[in-house]
């Protein structure tokens, strides 16, 4: 197995999960140990934990801390107390189909119980193999899309879908984590990803960590980065694919995909399957969440722009199918049209 030099971003510890505290990242690695699953919600929903396949992970773990402080008997009454959690964690975050398909899954795993405690055993089985399964899945999109990456390529992306995001390799990363441990020498242009500056934050503390180059890049150049620099490959993450094709991913994606069509760099998104809902195709069936304008307004604590003036945020765009090269799932890669090896992927 492929080790990396970074901690998981979350473990399960028996009776009680740990996530890094990635507010406090790059100045400080915090943990915070969390036993109740309120408090995960809470977590998920201030970005304490942030990435679609973590807090997909991190919802399964609340689930199961929930499933653990169960008081009551009846079956029928713990699962309608799970059913009541379950639909309070899938509103903390509502862009990464992840997020309540992890929810789904363990809650169908409940509903196979024959009494409380076989629930409470089946619901922590099942999300600690989210976790591991999730684990598997970056290491095998690594895989694939290591044989995209040349001895010496320049790779940009955006936000973090690294080990942070993820159980542990990343999906955008993990091409480029597997690439290095086979000498391959890879240089990463990370955008700072404005507002939440999960690039400069994030990306760049976790591959400077492995030892992998990095440059950070201001969101605006990338016009200017894709002219003047030799850039090979993009590698962007996923929040939610349609079977269309259609993929949200952090604002500023959308338009890193189109400064890489006038530039003819290939852009490919990495995602598990579990990122792509085959139940809608249009991008306008994408919730986009909108989060609190202080985000952009303040950096720091310091406000930047005059009192009285409001931002617009979305935190999520929406990158149309003709712009991607490929998506590199845990199964293969699917290429254009969408519509047919996605549903191939999402079949075999
Ligand atoms: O708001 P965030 O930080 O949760 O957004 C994260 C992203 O947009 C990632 O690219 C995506 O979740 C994929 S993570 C492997």
């Amino acid at each position: 197995m492929l080790e990396l030099p970074i901690p998981h971003t979350i473990e399960w510890l028996g009776d009680r999960a740990r996530i890094i505290n990635q507010l406090k990242l790059p100045h400080k690695l915090e943990f915070i140990e969390i036993r109740d699953w309120r408090r995960m919600a809470k977590a998920i929903k201030d970005m304490e934990i942030r990435g679609a396949p973590a807090i997909g992970v991190a919802a399964g773990y609340a689930m199961a801390l929930a499933a653990l402080s169960l008081k009551v008997e009846d079956l029928d009454e713990a699962l309608k107390e799970l059913n009541r959690v379950a639909e309070e964690l899938k509103a903390t975050r509502p862009t990464a189909v992840n997020l309540e398909w992890a929810v789904n899954r363990v809650l169908a795993k409940a509903r196979t119980a024959t009494d409380v405690e076989e629930l409470k055993k089946l619901v922590v089985e099942e999300a600690r193999a989210i976790q591991r399964e999730d684990e598997e899945c970056n290491l095998r999109i690594g895989e694939f899309g290591e044989k995209l990456l040349e001895d010496g390529d320049t790779v940009i992306t955006i936000c973090n879908a690294g080990s942070l995001a993820t159980s542990y390799y990343g999906t955008a990363t993990a091409p480029i984590y597997v690439a290095h441990s086979r000498g391959k020498r890879i240089r990463v242009l990370a955008m700072e990803t404005r507002p939440y500056l999960q690039g400069a934050r994030l990306t760049a503390w976790e591959l400077s960590r492995a030892g992998i180059e990095v440059k950070l890049i201001t969101d605006n150049s990338v016009g200017i980065i894709l002219e003047k620099e030799k850039v090979d490959i993009a590698f962007v993450g996923a929040d939610r694919v349609t079977r269309k094709g259609y993929v949200a991913n952090k604002i500023g994606t959308y338009l890193l995909a189109l400064a890489c069509k006038e530039h003819d760099v290939p852009l490919y998104v990495a995602a598990p399957t579990s990122s792509i809902d085959m139940s809608i195709s249009e991008p306008e069936e994408i919730e986009i969440e909108r989060r609190s304008s202080e985000e952009v307004l303040y950096i720091g604590g310091y406000r930047i722009a005059p009192e009285g003036v409001e931002a617009i945020y979305y935190a999520f765009d929406i990158t149309p199918p003709r712009l991607i090269s490929g998506i590199i799932t845990e199964k293969g890669i699917a290429y254009p049209p969408y519509t047919h090896s996605l549903r191939r992927i999402m079949e075999g």
